[in-house]
């Protein structure tokens, strides 16, 4: 048997990684600014995440979710504390996808509903309702078309009004930054009119942090640049470090009932080890802070590259326009540069998003390989050929 082959994979074979490096198998170091697409918040093999994962080991991998879990007890109460939802519920799954899934499940069994608006660009996963919110044809087959979905323009206050007067929405769905779309920010002032619009329309409002949380824009979610409290979040990716956990908070207004929502593996003794450790090291290590002043640093540094069209996101999660596609270059700064970056669905955009531990002068080491690169592939003619 083989794998399945539907990743188009890098010629490089992940041997060990430390903090911002991984290695291959030959010992060639690199520099990780893609972070196993957004999922290594803390850094690569942690020593509190081990610690705490080996020490789980050794004690319960797993139980059944029909004992008491004292441990998953402590990841929702660090949780609500760290990212300021205390009085929201936690309920935890396995990836972003199943996030999304229980919580399009937990918006219509509370409005009883069934429509959902999503955004242009947007991406939330390859699951049955996730992926038909997804602004993707290709990746959607035809038994995930389930329910009525509308893609409106991004940010258009007036589209999204005067679809929710209408009444019948069951669910708005917006990512706290927009990811594998190319790093879009949502405008305050939109985020707010979804906000007012889903209150007096009972609509549910549900944000994906999947990519853009847990501290990776340098505030605990992104949506909390602008003052609004959404119905329900979703989290994925940086709660385990790489261990695969996800979660949705859930508005205190939502009632749970016994059997409602279920999953054999969500939230097991060894998840909830590391979702712990993560809220642990970014708390001791103020890692918020830290991903904060390297985005300033990162968006200052790229303001010497004329080449740059545009510049968009903060802290650790950044998108910046190249003048051509983006495919020829990342390959180039991995092979020549032993620099690791994000691609994103728009060609000509790169996807930078390194650790929210990466340190100032490695900052420095990813502008110095950047800016090589870029003068190296300015002699190519792939160059000529797009940047006009
Ligand atoms: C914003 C967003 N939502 C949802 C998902 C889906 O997460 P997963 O791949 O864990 O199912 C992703 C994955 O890239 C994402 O970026």
């Amino acid at each position: 048997m083989k794998p399945f082959d539907v990743y188009p994979l890098m010629d490089v074979t992940i041997q060990r990684s430390l903090g911002s490096y991984v290695w291959d198998e030959k010992g060639k170091q690199y520099l990780d600014f893609y972070g196993g697409h957004a999922v290594i918040s803390i850094g690569h093999a942690h020593p509190h995440f081990i610690e705490r994962i080996q020490d789980q080991l050794k004690k319960t991998i797993f139980y059944s979710n029909f004992v008491q879990n004292e441990l998953r007890e402590a990841v929702a109460e660090k949780l609500g504390q760290l990212s300021a939802y205390p009085s929201y519920s936690l309920f935890m799954v396995n990836s972003g996808a199943e996030a999304m899934e229980n919580a399009l499940k937990l918006a219509s069994f509370k409005n009883k509903r069934t429509k959902v608006i999503a955004f242009e660009r947007s991406f939330h996963g390859r699951t049955s309702s996730a992926v038909h919110i997804t602004d993707n044809p290709n990746i959607s087959a035809p038994i995930n078309k389930g329910f009525e979905r509308l893609i409106l323009p991004w940010n258009s206050s007036d589209a999204l009004e005067q679809e929710l007067r209408k009444g019948d929405v069951c669910a708005v769905v917006v990512e706290g930054v927009q990811g594998i779309g190319g790093i879009h920010v949502p405008d305050p002032d939109f985020l707010k009119t979804a906000e007012n619009l889903c209150k007096q329309e009972g609509t549910i409002l549900i944000l994906d942090e999947i990519q853009s949380g847990y501290g990776r824009t340098g505030k605990f979610f992104a949506h909390q640049f602008t003052d609004i409290k959404p119905d329900l979040i979703t989290i994925a990716k940086g709660m385990g470090n790489g261990f695969p956990v996800g979660g949705v908070l859930i508005a205190p207004d939502f009632e749970a009932k016994y059997g409602l929502l279920g999953t054999t593996f969500g939230g097991t003794h060894l998840a909830c080890a590391a979702s712990l450790a993560v809220l642990e090291v970014i708390e001791q290590e103020q890692l918020l802070k830290n991903a904060q002043l390297r985005g300033e640093q990162m968006i200052e540094a790229f303001q010497q590259f004329p080449e740059i069209e545009t510049i968009r996101g903060m802290g650790c999660m950044i998108g910046i326009d190249l003048p051509f596609p983006v495919k020829a270059f990342r390959k180039e700064l991995i092979q020549e540069y032993g620099v690791f970056t994000g691609s994103s669905s728009q060609a000509n955009t790169l996807r930078i998003l390194p650790s929210l531990a990466v340190s100032s002068a490695e900052v420095e080491q990813f502008i110095a390989a950047f800016g090589a690169c870029l003068s190296n592939f300015k002699s190519k003619p792939i160059y000529e050929t797009f940047s006009i």
